[in-house]
C-alpha cells in the first residue's frame, strides 16, 4: 500500500508545475494541489509532516460536457484570514476564523472555468469546486472526489444510507469499511480526523464508498429515474468537502472548522432565537402509555398541557413541546392527512397559550409530515404565519416515512426541501428542531433559527428497540455531533420503565416492549444533558418521574444557553468528558462505555481565585442487583443508584470522577 502511495505522489508531483501548497497558520497541516497528466486536480493532506491523505482527485462529471479534466491553471490567488465573529448561540459564542486560503483558477478546452478553493486551518481543511460552465444547466452524473488514506487505521461511522441516519455505529478498519455516511471519523497513524461536508445547499449529500484498499470516493445521493444526481445551473459551487484533524480525539469536538466554512447569518435580528430547556408530551407515546391520536390515552389534552406548563414554570424550564396536538394522526398514510393548523378538539390552544403566557412558558408545536413533502410545502406558509400570530416560535418537524415519488431524504430534492422550511420559518420568526432531518453541515451559522436536529439514533430507540448502548453514546460526540447540535432528547430517570409497566392501559405501538429499558445509569442520563450539545435541550421523561426527584435539581440549574464549551478528555466509543459555561456557571458531564472508569479532571477551566459550590451527581458504585429490570442482564447492577455530594472547589482542584459500567457523572459549579 505504501509503495502505491509513493508512486502516486511521484506521479502527481511530476505533473505539478506550480506551487499550489497551502499551510495552516501554525504550519502543522499542509494541503497540496496538483494537476495530473489528464488535467484533473489532485490534492494531498499532511499533518506534522506525515501524509494523511495521498493524491486524490477532486471534481464532478456532468452529462454532455467535460467539467472534470483537461484543466490548466489560469491564475492563483492567496489570502490570509484572521477574524473574530460571534454567534447568537452555540457551543462557543465567541469564534475565531483563522485560515490560509488558496484559490486555484482553472480552465479546460470545453470552456469550463473552475476555481478550486482551499482553506486550511490549524484544525483541518476544507475545499470546494466553484464551476462556471458554458451551459444554462448541468446534469451532474457523479462526484469523483477521492479520499485516499496514506495508511490504514480505524474508522467510526454509520453505513451509507440516503434515507436515514438512525443506524448503529460501526468501528472498523479503514480498509474494511465498505461505505459510510459522514462524519466519517478515523484514526490513522497517530492522527485523528473526520471527513464531512460544510454548507450543503441545493445539492445531494455526500457519502463515501471504498474503491480499493484505503481509497474512498464520494457517493452522491441519487435522484429517482435518472442517472443524474443533481441538476444545477452552469455557475454553481459544491458544498465544502472537509477534513478535520487533531492529535487527540477531543480535538475534533473542539474544532470550529465546519462553522467557519459557513457564511455569516442571513437573519439580521436574532434576538428572538433563544436556547431553551424543554419538556414535552412525547415519551409517553413512545412508551405506549399515551397516544398521538385523540382517544382515552391522548397525550396532548388541555389538562395534560396545563399540567406540563405548570411543571415547566416551577422548574426553570422555558419550553413545552406537544406532539399529537393536530388533526391527521388517525389517517397517517392517507392523502393530505396532517392538518398543520387545526388543533384536536380536546386541545384548547387559546386556553393553553393564555396559561403559558401567564407563566412565561413557550409552547412548541410538532409538525409530523410522514415524509409527505409536497403536502407540507403547500402548508407551511399558512401554518407558520398562523403560528407567528399565535405567538409560537419553535416548531419540531418530522419525516417519519418515505418521501414521495422515490425521492431519497438526502437527495437534492430533500436538501432543497429542508432548506425551504428553514427559510419559511425564519420569515415568521420560527426556530426549527428537525427530526429525520438532512445532516448538519454548519448552516446554523447562516440560519441560526435552524437550531437542532436529530439525525442519529436518539432516545426514542430505547423505548421500542434493543436500545442505545453506552458505546453508542460515547461515539456520538466524535461522529454525528461534529456536524452540529443533536436533539437526542436525553434524561430518562425511570430507567426500567416501571411506571409504564404498571400502566394497565399501555399499548405498545412498535414491536415487543418486554425487554426495553435504558442501558445507562441515571447519573449518565444527567451527564448527557451536558455531553450531547443542543441549544434546545429536552428533559424527556414523563414529568411525574422528575417530580420530587432530588437529582432533577441538576436540570433546574442547567442552562441550555451556553457561552463556552470544551471537550476535556475522551476516547472514541469509550469515554468522554465535556465542560460548558453559561454566564458564570459551569456544567461538567462525563460518561463511560460498558466498562467502569475513573478520570481525574483538573478544574483549571474555572475562573481563578473564585470559589464554587460543586454539586456532584454520581453513580453509586455500591449498587447491587435489582428485580426492577426487565431482564436479568439489565438487573445485574441497579442503574438507578446514584449519589449527590456537594463541596467547595477552586480552579486549583482536581475532580476524581468514578463511573460505573454504562455510567457517568454530572457536576454543576455555581460561584459562591
Ligand atoms: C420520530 C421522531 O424522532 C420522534 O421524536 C417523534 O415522536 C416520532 N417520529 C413521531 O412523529
Ligand atoms: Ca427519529
Amino acid at each position: 500500500m505504501k509503495r502505491i502511495s509513493i508512486f502516486f505522489c511521484l506521479l502527481a508531483l511530476l505533473a505539478c508545475r506550480q506551487n499550489l501548497q497551502t499551510a495552516s497558520p501554525d504550519g502543522s497541516i499542509v494541503f497540496d494541489v496538483c494537476l495530473d497528466t489528464a488535467g484533473v486536480p489532485q490534492y494531498t493532506v499532511s499533518m506534522d509532516g506525515k501524509s494523511v491523505l495521498g493524491p486524490s482527485p477532486v471534481g464532478l462529471e456532468a452529462e454532455g460536457l467535460d467539467i472534470y479534466g483537461g484543466y490548466k491553471v489560469r491564475k492563483v490567488t492567496r489570502r490570509r484570514v484572521d477574524e473574530a465573529w460571534e454567534q447568537p448561540w452555540g457551543e462557543n459564542k465567541e469564534m475565531r476564523d483563522c485560515h490560509r486560503e488558496t484559490a486555484v483558477f482553472l480552465e479546460n478546452p470545453s470552456g469550463v472555468r473552475m476555481t478550486l478553493r482551499v482553506r486550511v486551518f490549524d484544525d483541518g481543511a476544507g475545499f470546494r469546486c466553484e464551476y462556471d460552465a458554458p451551459a444554462d444547466t448541468l446534469r451532474i452524473l457523479r462526484e469523483n472526489t477521492g479520499f485516499r488514506f496514506a495508511e490504514d487505521g480505524t474508522s467510526w461511522s454509520i453505513e451509507s444510507n440516503f434515507d436515514t441516519y438512525e443506524c448503529p455505529f460501526r468501528k472498523l478498519p479503514i480498509s474494511g469499511t465498505p461505505d459510510a455516511n459522514t462524519p466519517f471519523t478515523f484514526l490513522a497513524g497517530d492522527v485523528y480526523g473526520s471527513i464531512h461536508e460544510a454548507a450543503l445547499y441545493d445539492f445531494p449529500e455526500m457519502n463515501l464508498e471504498r474503491v480499493e484498499g484505503t481509497e474512498f470516493r464520494s457517493r452522491l445521493a441519487p435522484l429517482p429515474g435518472t442517472e443524474a444526481k443533481a441538476v444545477v445551473p452552469g455557475a454553481f459551487k459544491t458544498p465544502w468537502r472537509t477534513v478535520q484533524l487533531g492529535r487527540r480525539a477531543v480535538d475534533l469536538i473542539n474544532s470550529s472548522l465546519i462553522l467557519n466554512l459557513n457564511e455569516p447569518s442571513k437573519i439580521e435580528d436574532t434576538s428572538w432565537i433563544k436556547p431553551q430547556k424543554y419538556i414535552g408530551v412525547w415519551w409517553g407515546m413512545h412508551l405506549g402509555t399515551q397516544s398521538w391520536t385523540m382517544g382515552p390515552r391522548h397525550g396532548a389534552t388541555t389538562e395534560n398541557a396545563l399540567r406540563h406548563i405548570d411543571f415547566a414554570a416551577a422548574n426553570n424550564i422555558q419550553g413545552v413541546l406537544f406532539e399529537g396536538w393536530n388533526y391527521g394522526w388517525d389517517t397517517w398514510g392517507g392523502e393530505e392527512h396532517f392538518d398543520y393548523t387545526r388543533p384536536y378538539a380536546d386541545f384548547d390552544l387559546p386556553r393553553i397559550k393564555a396559561h403559558a403566557d401567564s407563566l412565561g412558558v413557550a409552547l412548541w408545536l410538532h409538525n409530523e409530515t410522514g415524509g409527505n413533502v409536497p403536502e407540507y410545502e403547500a402548508a407551511i406558509d399558512t401554518a407558520f404565519a398562523l403560528y407567528e400570530k399565535w405567538g409560537i416560535h419553535t416548531v419540531k418537524t418530522g419525516y417519519a416515512g418515505g418521501m414521495p415519488n422515490g425521492y431519497a431524504h438526502h437527495s437534492q430534492y430533500g436538501v432543497r426541501h429542508y432548506q425551504k422550511v428553514v427559510e419559511a420559518a425564519a420569515a415568521h420568526r420560527i426556530a426549527i428542531d428537525a427530526h429525520e432531518p438532512i445532516k448538519e453541515t454548519g448552516i446554523r451559522r447562516t440560519w441560526p433559527n435552524m437550531m437542532t436536529r436529530e439525525g442519529a439514533r436518539g432516545m426514542e430507540w430505547n423505548a421500542w428497540s434493543a436500545g442505545n448502548s453506552p458505546e453508542h453514546l460515547c461515539t456520538l460526540p466524535f461522529t454525528r455531533l461534529l456536524g452540529g447540535p443533536m436533539d437526542y432528547t436525553p434524561g430518562v430517570f425511570d430507567i426500567y420503565y416501571e411506571a409504564a409497566r404498571r400502566n394497565p392501559d399501555r399499548k405498545p405501538w412498535n414491536g415487543d416492549y418486554s425487554r426495553t429499558c435504558i442501558k445507562t445509569t441515571l447519573a449518565r442520563q444527567i451527564a448527557n444533558w451536558v455531553i450531547l450539545y443542543s441549544p434546545l435541550q429536552m428533559a424527556c421523561d414523563l414529568i411525574e418521574n422528575y417530580e420530587g426527584h432530588p437529582a432533577f435539581q441538576f436540570f433546574r440549574d442547567f442552562d441550555a444557553d451556553c457561552d463556552f464549551s470544551k471537550a476535556l478528555d475522551g476516547g472514541i466509543g469509550e469515554y468522554i468528558a465535556v465542560v460548558r459555561r453559561a454566564g458564570n456557571r459551569y456544567f461538567l458531564g462525563a460518561g463511560t462505555d460498558s466498562s467502569a472508569r475513573a478520570l481525574d479532571i483538573p478544574l483549571d477551566f474555572l475562573e481563578p481565585g473564585k470559589e464554587y459550590d460543586a454539586t456532584v451527581y454520581a453513580d453509586d458504585l455500591s449498587a447491587g442487583p435489582t428485580d426492577a429490570a426487565p431482564t436479568p442482564e439489565d438487573g445485574a447492577r441497579d442503574r438507578r443508584a446514584y449519589r449527590i455530594e456537594t463541596r467547595t472547589v477552586t480552579s486549583g482542584d482536581t475532580l476524581h470522577v468514578e463511573m460505573a459500567p454504562g455510567g457517568g457523572q454530572a457536576v454543576s459549579f455555581i460561584p459562591r
